[in-house]
């Protein structure tokens, strides 16, 4: 009886072992009753090889036998053939692993500069604005104006320019303005070399640029031979694409759209005009869309000239926002309180210069290095005298003779309007020149023509002789 379970029981043990092994794991447990399977397991096997069925003793013994030299080869095989699949599946493994494991990497990296972008955006730029409160000039209502543009409402659906000459505290105030309305509002100072836009840009947003591709995608490029899938584009265009996708995040989380402002746009106008026209359109399109608003900052009359040009102009808030020069008072008391200049002499600074307040932080700056006052005003007069070289101006100059008249009716009435002041000239072409330097400002809130400054103004009374009599 023993014999017979040992000789019955464990070769079927053995068999269900070694076939349990090659099974899916499913059929093994269904069938984990040894006895039972080693029936339903005999019978096929015995049908395979064609043999009686095993009712006898010897018969049993032959087809042990049997089933052991096939149990042997199918062990061979299986030992030779085991490592090889192993292998296999070990390699597929690692292989498998490695590319998820790479393909997320990639996507939690690109993630991350995403989710830096969108917090950016949130928070706002908040620029630097470089003057300490000591000598610095209060002008609350400016800034108020400003802030008021700087948080657009739900549905706003136009753009904003700030225009003023240089040196009138435009940076100055904008920056207040941005940094005190924090968030959503992007500051962007374009520079003076257009190369670097896209660098500035993408400070500004803290985007990444370097897009993190995986090795598995870098491979699979190489392996089709691609070696760019799309055609490249200006770094300058992948940021605004970027505050572009942070603007709809923004807009859902906030319900309102951020806002950037592009500060000293007037470097874009004389070498790389279609930049400015497109990002114009961008304005319009975005307006339109409620996505983001944007603000246009510039020291230089063409460029409202130029925007007003296009049909995009159709969006721009109007009437453009105007930053001009500090009252006498407010003058006379930034040299006297802030700078600590004796009452007199601040008179006469401010005769020489008026409220712009970058020259009046100059002339400070001489008298307090005891510069004697006659001495400044030559070296302002001297600078004034350079621009009307450059505007062709002077004795004998191209533009003389035209715009002598067009000073003179100045003169007498301070402004003139921008139809009234081109009929002096040739041509459109000439008065366009000439009303681009320095020695004129055109203001697009009124469409008039002024002096650039005060210290324009001062000149030709110092030179009436030439230009006034
Ligand atoms: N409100 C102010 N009080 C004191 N200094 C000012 C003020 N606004 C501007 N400035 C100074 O005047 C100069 C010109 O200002 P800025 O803002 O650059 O003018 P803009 O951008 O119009 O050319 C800078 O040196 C700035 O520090
Ligand atoms: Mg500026």
């Amino acid at each position: 009886m023993a014999y017979y379970i040992y000789r019955s029981v464990l070769p079927s043990r053995l068999v269900t072992r070694q076939v349990m092994f090659l099974q899916p794991q499913k059929f093994a447990l269904r069938n984990s009753n040894p006895v039972l399977f080693q029936s339903s397991l005999s019978r096929s096997y015995t049908n395979s090889i064609k043999s009686p069925p095993p009712n006898t003793p010897s018969e049993e013994s032959t087809s042990s036998s049997n089933l052991n030299k096939y149990l042997g080869r199918i062990g061979k095989g299986y030992a030779k053939r085991l490592p090889t699949a192993i292998l296999a599946k070990i390699i597929v493994t690692v292989l498998v692993g490695s590319i998820s494991v790479d393909l997320l990497y990639a996507w939690y990296r690109n993630r991350c500069n995403e989710r830096l972008l969108n917090k950016t955006v949130e928070k706002g730029t908040r620029p630097d604005i470089g003057i300490s409160s000591d000598k610095f000039v209060p002008r609350p209502e400016i800034v108020k104006r400003l802030k008021e543009i700087l948080q657009p409402y739900e549905d706003q659906s136009s753009y904003y320019m700030v225009c003023g000459e240089h040196g009138t505290g435009k940076t100055t105030l904008t920056r207040i303005a941005s940094s005190e309305v924090g968030n959503g509002v992007i500051y962007v100072d374009i520079p003076p070399d257009f190369e670097v836009l896209g660098e500035t840009f993408g400070k500004a947003i803290n985007f990444a640029f370097e897009e993190k591709i995986s090795i598995t995608e870098q491979l699979g490029r190489k392996i089709l031979g691609i070696t760019k899938d799309k055609p490249e584009i200006s770094e300058w265009k992948r940021a605004m694409r970027a505050f572009k996708r942070a603007s709809t995040v923004y807009k859902a989380k906030y319900g309102k759209p951020p806002v950037i402002v592009y500060d000293n746009v007037s470097r874009l106008v004389h070498k790389n005009p279609e930049i400015l026209d497109i990002l114009q359109d961008d304005a319009k399109d975005n307006a339109d869309d409620r996505k983001y608003i944007a603000v246009f900052v510039s020291s230089e009359g063409s460029v409202p000239r130029r925007m007003e040009s296009r049909s995009s102009w159709s969006r721009a808030d109007k009437p453009v926002m105007e930053i001009g020069d500090l009252s006498k008072e407010e003058s006379i008391n930034y040299l006297v309180d802030k700078r600590k200049i004796k009452k007199e002499e601040a008179i006469r600074l401010y005769e020489l210069v008026g409220g712009r307040i970058v020259d009046l932080k100059s002339v400070a700056d001489k008298s307090l290095a005891k510069q004697p006052f006659e001495v400044i005003k030559q070296s302002i007069l001297g600078e004034v005298e350079k621009k009307f070289n450059t505007a062709q101006l002077l004795r004998k100059q191209l533009h003389h003779e035209v715009g002598k008249k067009a000073i003179k009716a100045l003169f007498d009435s301070k402004e003139l309007g921008f139809t009234t002041f081109m009929e002096f000239f040739n041509d459109y072409e000439e008065a366009s020149k000439v009303l681009e330097t320095n020695i004129f400002a055109y203001h697009p809130e009124k469409n008039t023509v002024s002096f650039q400054s005060q210290s324009v103004e001062c000149y030709i009374r110092e030179k009436a002789d030439i230009f006034i009599k």
